[in-house]
């Protein structure tokens, strides 16, 4: 199913080509394509701690129980990144067991999971594109909160999910396979689609680096609300109740 189409730069630091691409839903039948593309921005990455990678086998099973995969074509057709989004339900997965959600609301949880961009497009704001995009399809469906988990060495990442409104609520270790691993160390992001927040009662700045400082903050009730590209630095609020 085509979603949207639009021009894009391929190699944005060297030759500048501009190109057609398409954005579309990925079926079941093609999750091949996710994956291959999956390992090979696996592969380019230094720090393999910040991407949890996706097996066939549990993606599939996810597809079928209504998960969706947002698919970006080059004008040649070839998958150049995607956005991969799951709906928890009540399952233990749901971040929202993370952030204290209400039970009650955990059906109305939308996680978004893993999103890759090939290096050489990259630059062209595809991430935040997914994200709008997605956003608009969950919204349409009724859904009430985005959430996620980013990697804290991740600043890219970090910066383009805050950009499109999801706070950082948690700081902890997710993703241990077994009982003896101790997980990787992730913020856990949140964004409310329906009750955005007012009323800001505190400000407390922090440096990106400083994880320490931004546990704190959160443990005394701080959410993390604003990232400047700049300086690095993130806004902390604490709101009214
Ligand atoms: C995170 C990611 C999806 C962002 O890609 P993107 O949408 O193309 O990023 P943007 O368009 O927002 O890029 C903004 C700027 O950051 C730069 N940038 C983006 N990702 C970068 C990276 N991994 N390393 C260095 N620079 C990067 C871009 O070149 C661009 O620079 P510019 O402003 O000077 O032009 C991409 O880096 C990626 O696939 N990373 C590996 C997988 C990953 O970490 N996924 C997220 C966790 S699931």
């Amino acid at each position: 199913m085509l979603l949207t189409t639009g021009y894009l730069i391929k190699d944005k630091y060297n030759t500048r080509k501009r190109e057609e691409y398409t954005i579309e839903l990925i079926p079941k039948a093609n999750l091949n394509e996710v994956i291959d593309l999956q390992l090979e921005v696996y592969e380019g990455i230094d720090n393999k701690e910040i991407l949890y990678l996706d097996s066939y086998d549990e993606m599939y099973e996810d597809l079928k129980n209504g998960a969706k995969v947002i698919g970006v074509r080059n004008n040649r057709g070839k998958l150049i990144s995607y956005r991969y989004i799951g709906f928890p339900g009540k399952d233990s997965r749901n971040l929202g067991y993370d952030i204290n959600l209400p039970k009650d609301e955990l059906d109305s949880v939308v996680h978004l999971e893993t999103t890759v961009v090939k290096p050489i497009y990259r630059g062209n704001n595809l991430q935040s594109l997914t994200l709008e995009i997605a956003t608009e399809l969950v919204k349409e469906e009724g859904y009430k909160h985005l959430l996620c988990t980013v990697s804290p060495y991740n600043f890219f990442s970090l910066y383009n999910v805050m950009k499109n409104g999801l706070k950082i609520k948690k700081l902890k270790k997710k993703y241990a396979r077994t009982e003896n691993e101790e997980g990787m160390w992730r913020f856990i992001l949140h964004r409310d689609l329906k009750n955005p927040y007012s009323n800001p009662v505190d400000l407390v700045v922090s440096k990106w680096a400083n994880l320490e400082k931004q546990k704190e903050l959160i443990e005394d009730g701080y959410i993390g609300f604003e990232i400047f590209k700049d300086t690095r630095l993130l806004n902390y609020m604490k709101f009214e109740n």
